[in-house]
């Protein structure tokens, strides 16, 4: 054996994985065929928050003469912006280039192929062999029939993400994460945006509550984001007008270009899983165990390719997880308390059980919410849209699940993950000195007002 553990796919999980592995003293490849970092850092969650983030000064300042400052409406560099976002990407790529050469794992550049038992032959010529494999390969984009990737017209997040233009009009399917993430983008970016969504409702593989949904849909109609559900998008032509696109119901629309985002695949084929006998699932999952030991001995998995939110932060929790447990720590990861956070405007961020599931799953709940509107640090933001909501255990006041849709609400879930997985009380929240002015505030007055003694908001 060359090494002890050999890690397949460099992205959040993978590379965790193996700066762990080798602070723990083992011996540790990392193959990657790409660039370092995966799809969160080159084309997912850290291109989309520098995108979000720049827009949003748009959005900022084509309003700001409310409070009398006169910006006037931004110009955009579309170039310029795209090396910005680039820099960003570029600089986080390089330093993990740095952790893993300095914490010693040896990098190859390749893709990598299991070949039996403890093997993995490389693209580039030559093998590894290691006591311990773990498969880290993530997850592709979803195309549907009637639309391909091949046509330029047709993008995915990966091209937009790239801003090769700003289209008059974009049309987006899919009214999940992804797509409502980058209506937003250019909606702000000045595209008029049209959301397709075959389902009843939007973002329906997060579990939201509808009073968090209500806010979210009235804030996309007034951002000009059209969105309409119960509609699937089946083809599309060109039309002398742009593109033309047919619905299974209804009339057909006029757009320039489609981003499909209707979801994503593990990535779980070309792996050689059939030299050591696993079977992805149905969808292409590879089943792992609570040891994320997949069905094969010395072949563990992690991150998008094994069931799971597909997050990540689910996946460095889990390369960071396996990991430790070669080093002899049992695996213990509280699926219920990984939060999720959605970068639309408003932000929206959850972590546990929504009140309807929490009322599904028997328990009898104790809810608090506090409104952005009443807190001062958001309307001197000029922030007052949104809510903090906390779900308790009316028995012994446990949380159980917190949503917070409004501004930063991305960074404020995390007091609320940290209640979750401590198991801690409304009380411990409700009782904690929170700075004042700070948006935190909602979150204690939430807790406050599930327990019916909220001073800034009356109380149920
Ligand atoms: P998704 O599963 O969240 O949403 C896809 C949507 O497309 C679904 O609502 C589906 O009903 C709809 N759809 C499918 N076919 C359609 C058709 N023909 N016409 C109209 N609508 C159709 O998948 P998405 O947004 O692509 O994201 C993929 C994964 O990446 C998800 O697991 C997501 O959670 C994750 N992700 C998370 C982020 C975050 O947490 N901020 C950011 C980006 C991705």
């Amino acid at each position: 054996m060359d090494h002890q553990v050999v890690v397949v796919g460099g992205g959040p999980g993978g590379y965790a994985c193996a700066i762990r592995c080798a602070q723990l003293g083992l011996s540790t490849a990392l193959v990657e065929k790409g660039p370092l970092g995966g799809t969160c850092l080159n084309s997912g969650c850290i291109p989309t928050k520098a995108l979000y983030a720049a827009t949003r000064l748009v959005a900022q300042a084509g309003t700001a003469g409310e409070m009398g400052i006169e910006i006037g409406p931004a110009t955009i560099d579309l170039p310029k912006l795209a090396e910005w976002k680039d820099g960003i990407v570029s600089t986080l790529v390089t330093g993990i280039a740095t952790l893993l050469e300095k914490n010693g794992v040896d990098v190859f550049r390749a893709h990598a192929r299991l070949d039996g038992p403890g093997r993995v032959v490389l693209s580039t010529g030559g093998s590894l062999s290691a006591e311990r494999i773990v498969l880290a390969s993530g997850s592709l984009p979803i195309a549907i029939p009637g639309f391909s990737f091949e046509d330029p017209r047709i993008w995915s997040s990966d091209d937009a993400l790239n801003l090769p233009e700003i289209p008059a009009r974009l049309t987006v399917i899919g009214g999940g994460v992804i797509g409502l993430e980058l209506a937003t983008i250019y909606a702000r970016l000045g595209s008029t945006v049209t959301v397709l969504e075959v389902l009843p409702e939007i973002l329906s593989t997060v579990d939201l509550d509808r009073r968090t949904l209500s806010v979210l849909k009235r804030s996309l109609a007034e951002q000009g984001i059209e969105v309409l559900t119960g509609t699937a998008a089946e083809s599309y032509e060109p039309s002398p007008d742009g593109l033309l696109i047919h619905l299974r119901d209804g009339e057909p629309i006029e757009s320039d270009r489609i981003l499909l985002a209707v979801g994503r695949r593990p990535n779980s084929s070309d792996l050689g899983l059939e030299t050591v006998g696993i079977e992805p699932d149905r969808r292409g999952f590879l089943p792992v165990d609570a040891e994320l030991q997949s069905s094969e001995g010395g072949v563990h998995a992690i991150g998008d390719v094994v069931p799971g939110p597909m997050l990540a932060h689910k996946a460095s929790t889990e390369g960071i997880a396996l990991a430790d447990s070669f080093d002899g720590r049992p695996i213990s990861i509280d699926h219920d308390s990984i939060p999720q956070a959605i970068f639309t405007d408003p932000e929206i961020a959850s972590v546990g059980l929504s009140e309807k599931r929490a009322n599904e799953a028997g328990h009898e709940v104790l809810v608090g919410r506090f409104p952005y509107a009443a807190l001062g640090k958001a309307l001197g933001m000029r922030e007052p849209n949104g809510f903090f909501q906390v779900v308790a255990d009316a028995n012994d006041h446990r949380i159980l699940g917190a949503q917070i849709i409004g501004a930063e609400a991305s960074d404020l879930i995390s007091e609320a993950a940290l209640a979750v997985q401590g198991g801690l009380t409304i009380e411990a929240i409700a009782d904690a000195v929170h700075a004042h002015p700070t948006l935190p505030e909602g979150l204690k007055e939430a807790a406050e007002n599930a327990l019916g003694r909220a001073i800034h908001t009356v109380n149920r």
